[in-house]
């Protein structure tokens, strides 16, 4: 059990080593005694669901980001992309940007992408099929996402090999302590990607694709009657888009499959239920969901949990937080595949509410079908190591065994 001064002491920068590996009890200790607790250099950490829920509702709490990325990043590559994507916008950007891409992942356009994930899936599981053993992030978990996205924006098969690393060197560049070596593998991935990402949009204007199923060339193009993204613009939706579909859809099979493997009797369960899929990949979100914080500024002031807040505070929104707090989930800690209601905050709520999220169900849902009626037996083969961030969950390696 964390203790009240152990809790009052908390900082994201300074996190105690076990936190890494499991945050839930920390969270806790922060709900109990100190749900909205103030962080070193301003600011405060948000522990509790109802107070996760008021910011994202508010229309008080702005995602601007410039003010708070500048004296960290500096006049930096990091610096435009992370200020220029959607997500750290304010409207009139944030809408206009948010339609364009929307329409590109509705109902209809998610059925299209159906078949070619199972058939992807169905290769993986034969190549794991024939290896025995494998690092199932590596092999299966991360492969898919990058199939999805590379998809969504066409970028061609044979180029798809850099993205990944592109991905995660720029999201850790979100991360509250932040190393020199950080600073320039995210700054790096950045100007590497625009480069790319000028020989595609230029082949693009060339050769349109589907404006109903192409997401660059919805954003190439805008809204019928709407104004055009600016060049730089077009580029860091780009990025954003690749980098919010990849790392976050990966750490959910890799994550729900920890959970699975560490709660055997719900795995067994279901094994015998696949229809309670839907549910469990619901019930991985909430349990350890891959983004843990989400951030924002008050442009009015506000009160929560009792504690007053002048306008200008930095909100960091613990999402893992929120989605094991008692008062909304009954028995938080447990794993619990058919869990109802589920009202998780995994993918945020609001203005901001993650665009892909049903994209991400869909690829949690085919992953998990196929794998467990594909396999029997799924085994741990090794140490599991994680990758040890903060507002990022998930696992570098996953060594299992199948058959
Ligand atoms: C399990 C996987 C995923 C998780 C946990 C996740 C989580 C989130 C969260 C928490 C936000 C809100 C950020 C905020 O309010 O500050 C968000 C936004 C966003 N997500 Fe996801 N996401 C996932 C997958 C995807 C996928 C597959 C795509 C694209 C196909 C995507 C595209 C986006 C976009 C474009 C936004 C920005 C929305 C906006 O600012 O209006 N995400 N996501």
């Amino acid at each position: 059990m964390i203790s009240a001064d152990a809790a009052r002491d908390f900082q994201l920068t300074r996190v105690p080593p076990e936190f890494l590996d499991d945050p839930y009890p920390w969270y806790a200790a922060l709900r109990r005694h100190d749900p909205v607790h103030e962080l070193d250099g301003g600011g405060v950490f948000l522990a509790r669901y109802e107070d996760a829920i008021a910011v994202y509702r508010s229309p008080h709490a702005s995602s601007d980001k410039k003010a708070e990325f500048r004296p960290k990043l500096g006049d930096s590559p990091l610096y435009e992309h992370h200020t220029t994507s959607l997500v750290f916008n304010d409207p009139p950007l944030h809408t206009r940007v948010r339609r364009v891409i929307m329409g590109a992942v509705n109902q209809k356009a998610i059925a299209r992408m159906e078949p070619n994930v199972a058939r992807l899936v169905d290769v993986l599981l034969a190549e794991m099929a024939e290896k025995r053993e494998v690092n199932f992030i590596d092999e299966f978990a991360a492969q898919i996402p990058i199939e999805v996205i590379g998809n969504l924006l066409d970028i061609p098969r044979a180029e798809r090999s850099p993205l990944r690393g592109w991905s995660v060197a720029i999201l850790s560049g979100l991360e509250p302590k932040l190393t020199p070596q950080m600073l320039e593998a995210g700054n790096r991935a950045v100007t590497e990607f625009v480069e790319y990402l000028k020989v595609l949009v230029a082949e693009r204007r060339r050769q349109p694709g589907d404006y109903e199923s192409d997401v660059l060339t919805r954003l190439i193009q805008g809204e019928k009657d709407g104004e055009k993204l600016s060049e730089k613009e077009l580029y860091h939706q780009c990025i954003f888009l690749l980098n919010a579909g990849h790392e976050t859809t990966t750490n959910l099979i890799g994550n729900g499959l920890w959970a699975l493997l560490n709660n055997p009797e719900e795995l067994a369960r279901l094994r015998a239920e696949p229809a309670l899929v839907p549910s469990a990949i619901e019930e991985m979100l909430r349990y350890d969901g891959p983004i843990q914080l989400n951030n924002r500024r008050l442009t009015a002031p506000m009160t929560l949990s009792g504690k007053a807040l002048p306008v200008g505070t930095l909100i960091t929104i613990g999402i893992g937080a929120a989605n094991h707090d008692p008062d909304q989930f009954p028995d938080p800690e447990r794993f619990d595949v058919a869990r109802k209601p589920n009202r998780h905050v995994a993918f945020g709520q609001g203005d901001h509410v993650c665009v892909g999220m049903n994209v991400a169900r869909m690829e949690g849902r085919i992953a998990f079908t196929r794998l467990l009626a594909r396999f029997p037996r799924i085994e741990l083969a090794g140490e599991p190591e994680r990758d040890r961030r903060i507002r990022f969950r998930g696992f570098r390696k996953l060594p299992l065994r199948v058959g």
